[in-house]
């Protein structure tokens, strides 16, 4: 480890911040404007401007600012995709669900995704990226979450193959609006009940949005109208992707049974959590 990277991983390390190495790498090579993996066995001399930089950085990581918000930018899947406040940080839980959906969209041939909460967009843009027989749609209730996902989409190449969506899926002409013919369906919706919102870590429930967290009551209210709305605009054959909490997969595959879906598989992710459920209509 280099004096530049060692230095700041020590003062990351004494305030508890896991991954501490890696972080410290990240934001020595956003100040230096190169990549990452460059740093590991050197690090060229700072500059004032960018010794200061660094510094403060540092000390915004110190009170738990997320790292990845400071940045602008989180690696998922295989792109850096831009962030900020007004949408969640991408998650490396959720590339299992990307991964499947790529699979089965390039078995499939498949043609149309939705993508349902798209936030940064970074499922249905990592999707995209890897099936290039595919055209997107993609929804999200918020108007700034649209904005970043339109950025990334135009960051990689893609905006011409994405239409994005304002809108709720609990909007009454919501099938009417995206269609019915979706040969796959991507998901990640909010999904904390209310009352564990406290309980998350400061980096989540301070900087990722609400809208984005908030699964009702049961953790469950996003899920019971995905499942709705989502059996409408999927083809008869078609897959839903859906992203689960920590011990919530039989519950939801439960909802969309109920709406008529079959369970196809419960994948874990890389940390052994059962998180993505699939289901066919
Ligand atoms: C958990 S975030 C997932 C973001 C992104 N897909 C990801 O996996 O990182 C859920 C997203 O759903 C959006 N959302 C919440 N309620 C919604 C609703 N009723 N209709 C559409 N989008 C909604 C939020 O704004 C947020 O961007």
């Amino acid at each position: 480890m280099t004096d530049a990277v060692q230095k700041i991983t020590e003062k990351l390390k004494a305030h508890q911040i896991e991954d501490a190495g890696l972080e410290a790498r990240l934001i020595l090579a956003f100040v230096l404007g190169v990549d990452e993996n460059e740093l590991f066995f050197a690090c060229p001399p700072l500059n004032e401007d960018q010794e200061k930089r660094a510094e403060e950085l540092v000390q915004k990581r110190l009170q738990h600012y997320p790292l990845c918000k400071l940045l602008g930018q989180k690696g998922f899947y295989k792109y850096d995709f831009i962030v900020s406040k007004d949408v969640l940080s991408p998650r490396p839980d959720t590339e299992i669900l990307v991964e499947a959906a790529i699979k089965y969209a390039k078995e499939k041939g498949a043609k149309k995704i939705l993508d349902l909460g798209t936030g940064s967009g970074c499922i249905i843009l990592s999707v995209l990226g890897d099936v290039a027989s595919l055209n997107g749609v993609a929804l999200d209730s918020s108007e700034k979450a649209i904005k970043i996902a339109a950025q990334n989409a135009q960051k990689l190449g893609l905006e011409n193959r994405v239409k994005f969506a304002k809108g709720s899926w609990f909007d009454v002409d919501i099938v009417s609006r995206l269609g019915q013919d979706f040969d796959l369906i991507v998901t990640n919706p909010p999904y904390i009940p209310t009352q564990d919102i406290a309980d998350l870590a400061e980096e989540v429930k301070a900087h990722d949005p609400m809208q984005a967290l908030d699964g009702g009551e049961d953790g469950m209210v996003h899920y019971k109208q995905i499942a709705k709305v989502g059996y409408q605009m999927l083809k008869k054959g078609g897959k839903i992707f859906i992203e689960g909490g920590i011990g919530q997969e039989k519950q939801i595959a439960d909802i969309f049974v109920k709406e008529g879906f079959l369970l196809v598989d419960i994948l874990k992710d890389y940390g052994g959590i059962n998180r993505c459920i699939i289901l066919k209509k």
